[in-house]
């Protein structure tokens, strides 16, 4: 599988979804998730924020197929998600490497199980290893990176099965500030080459801004939208440009408020 850059597309779409998480005879049931519905553009970069336990990992990891809604449904596409596929790529906080596999194998760790001939997956994997500068450290093992380059491993071995769908649960969230910025301009800048769906959390409301069409708010537990932000700023959007932008200091008000302020109105 030599990297194509052009892909398969397709939407998210939340169909009035619940998801409890079970009690026992010591704690009462969880609802995480109460009623939600929405509908994520193909080829759109979406960003979920809200409080604490509001119930966005919960989202993403039913899109992920890894939960599954009490009730309701999620589509990718047409079909509706049943459990976990190579159409959808999973980034989490942590990147979650095999310590004993080098990174290029941790990169071929998806077509490598699902049987693809290993020379076009290298062709591939090394297509993002550039992509990624990770040039230099392909047979370097995970603990011999720092945390940005693992993330960067994980963003490689996310991208290389040319999902439709790519979905992040705070990727960024455990790197320092400067790391986390050229994070985000490498995650864009890949993204607006494939142009796959993207479901982001993040607490971050610069980040959210920098990174999205679209910012949903969620309430407190049981996660409703609360808010549903178009992000104005054109494409390809630069930092520092960005943050005196006339418009950006009202929207990262706005935004910022209706996160902070979610519990008392919603
Ligand atoms: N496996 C689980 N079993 C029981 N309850 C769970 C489980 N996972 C999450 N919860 C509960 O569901 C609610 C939503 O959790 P979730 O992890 O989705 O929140 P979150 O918005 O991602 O929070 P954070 O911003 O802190 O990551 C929380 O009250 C949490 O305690
Ligand atoms: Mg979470």
């Amino acid at each position: 599988m030599a990297f194509s850059g052009e892909k398969s597309k397709a939407s998210i779409i939340f169909d009035n979804v619940t998801h409890h998480y079970p009690g026992n005879r010591k704690r009462g049931k969880t609802e995480a998730i109460a009623e939600f519905s929405l509908e994520i553009q193909e080829g759109s970069f979406v960003c979920l924020l809200g409080p604490s336990g509001c119930g966005k990992s919960t989202l993403l990891n039913m899109a992920a197929g890894f939960e599954h809604p009490s009730s309701g449904r999620i589509l990718v596409g047409d079909k509706e998600v049943t459990g976990p596929g190579p159409d959808r790529g999973v980034v989490f906080q942590e990147a979650n490497l095999l310590p004993w596999r080098k990174v290029i194998d941790n990169i071929t760790l998806g077509p490598d199980f699902a049987g693809k001939p290993r020379a076009q997956t290298l062709a591939a994997a090394m297509h993002f290893i550039a992509l990624t500068g990770l040039t230099g450290f392909e047979h370097h093992a995970p603990y011999e990176l720092s945390g940005g380059m693992r993330q960067r491993v994980a963003l490689a071995r996310a991208w290389i099965t040319e999902p439709s769908i790519l979905l992040m649960d705070e990727p960024f969230g455990a790197l320092d500030a400067q790391t986390r910025l050229s994070m985000q301009e490498l995650l864009v800048s890949i993204w607006m080459q494939t142009r796959a769906t993207v479901l982001f959390v993040t607490h971050d409301v610069d980040e959210a801004i920098f990174l999205a069409d679209r910012i949903i708010i969620m309430t407190p537990r049981p996660g409703r939208i609360r808010q549903d932000i178009t992000v104005p700023f054109p494409r390809p959007r630069d930092y520092e440009d960005l943050i005196i932008h006339p418009e950006y200091a009202a929207l990262k008000r706005s935004t910022l408020y209706a996160v902070r302020h979610a519990e008392y109105e919603s």
